[in-house]
């Protein structure tokens, strides 16, 4: 993938054109990222407003704010799930509105591991079949799947429920194959949105200590989504967003 040192940007206004620096350190840098959903003639909603935001590798960030502020629609720009109205995301030096078909597909196979709230499991499928699945589309072997899984399902502490299908697991469970499967690829970011939604508080704040580890111990990069004040300040930063922008940055001790 080609890395880029600079993001020029036609500004439509002045017609001037600004020179963004991008961050060689960022794992994750937005410029200026803008959504507009169009709903009917003359309606628009102005999901995202001008975001600029810098991750580097290793990081646990959270994103915090009201229902409706942008939250999921910036997990989905940076996520590579939706385009952008105006501005670029780049994900480790690379604007991924430059990317063709094959390489954004890979790079949410490979590079980029999704958590949701409702776990997306897939019912028919085992605990270990549905960690498997990823692998399959990355068109890994089958024997670097079994050690995958394997890995996997110890590190969620679930090895003793591989051949449970979903129906037959709790909801902290559940989440924690979603966990498992989202990693299996090593993606050098995890994105989660509201992984506590459906979770009571013991088992949230279960399931957030399991990624604060991930995060400690793999070194793993996490964005995530929250509603909940207590789960913001597990991360080491917190983002609160508010009508599409980024209000304010809170470093907490962690
Ligand atoms: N596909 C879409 N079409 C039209 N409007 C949308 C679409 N997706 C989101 N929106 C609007 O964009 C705004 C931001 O939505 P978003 O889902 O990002 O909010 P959120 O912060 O994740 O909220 P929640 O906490 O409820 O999940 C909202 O006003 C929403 O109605
Ligand atoms: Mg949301």
């Amino acid at each position: 993938m080609r890395k880029e040192k600079k993001y020029k940007k036609q500004e439509m206004t002045s017609q001037e054109t600004i020179d963004h620096e991008l961050d060689p350190n960022a794992i994750i840098q937005t410029i200026d990222l803008a959504k507009i959903y169009h709903i009917t003639e003359g309606v628009e909603i102005r999901a995202l407003n001008g975001i600029n935001i810098d991750i580097k590798k290793g990081e646990f960030v959270s994103v915090m704010g009201p229902s409706g502020s942008g939250k999921t629609t910036l997990l989905n720009m940076i996520g590579a799930l939706d385009n952008p109205t105006t501005g670029a995301v780049f994900i480790s030096g690379t604007n991924i509105a430059h990317m063709n078909d094959t390489e954004r597909t890979n790079l949410r196979l490979n590079e980029i591991g999704f958590i949701f709230q409702f776990y997306n499991l897939v019912p028919v499928l085992s605990t270990y079949e549905n960690i498997e699945l990823p692998m399959i589309f990355a068109g890994k072997s089958k024997e670097v799947r079994n050690r995958n899984v394997k890995k996997f399902l110890d590190i969620v502490s679930l090895s003793e429920k591989a051949d449970h299908l979903p129906s037959e697991l709790s909801g902290g469970e559940q989440q924690r194959v979603a966990i498992a499967r989202a990693l299996c690829n090593e993606p050098s970011i995890l994105i989660a949105d509201e992984p506590t939604g459906e979770l009571d508080t013991v088992k949230g704040m279960e399931i957030i200590r399991l990624l604060r580890e991930l995060n400690l111990e793999l070194n793993q990069t996490i964005l995530m989504v929250t509603h909940d004040p207590a789960v913001g300040t597990l991360a080491e930063r917190m983002l609160k967003m508010r009508d599409g922008k980024i209000i304010e940055t809170v470093i907490t001790k962690n």
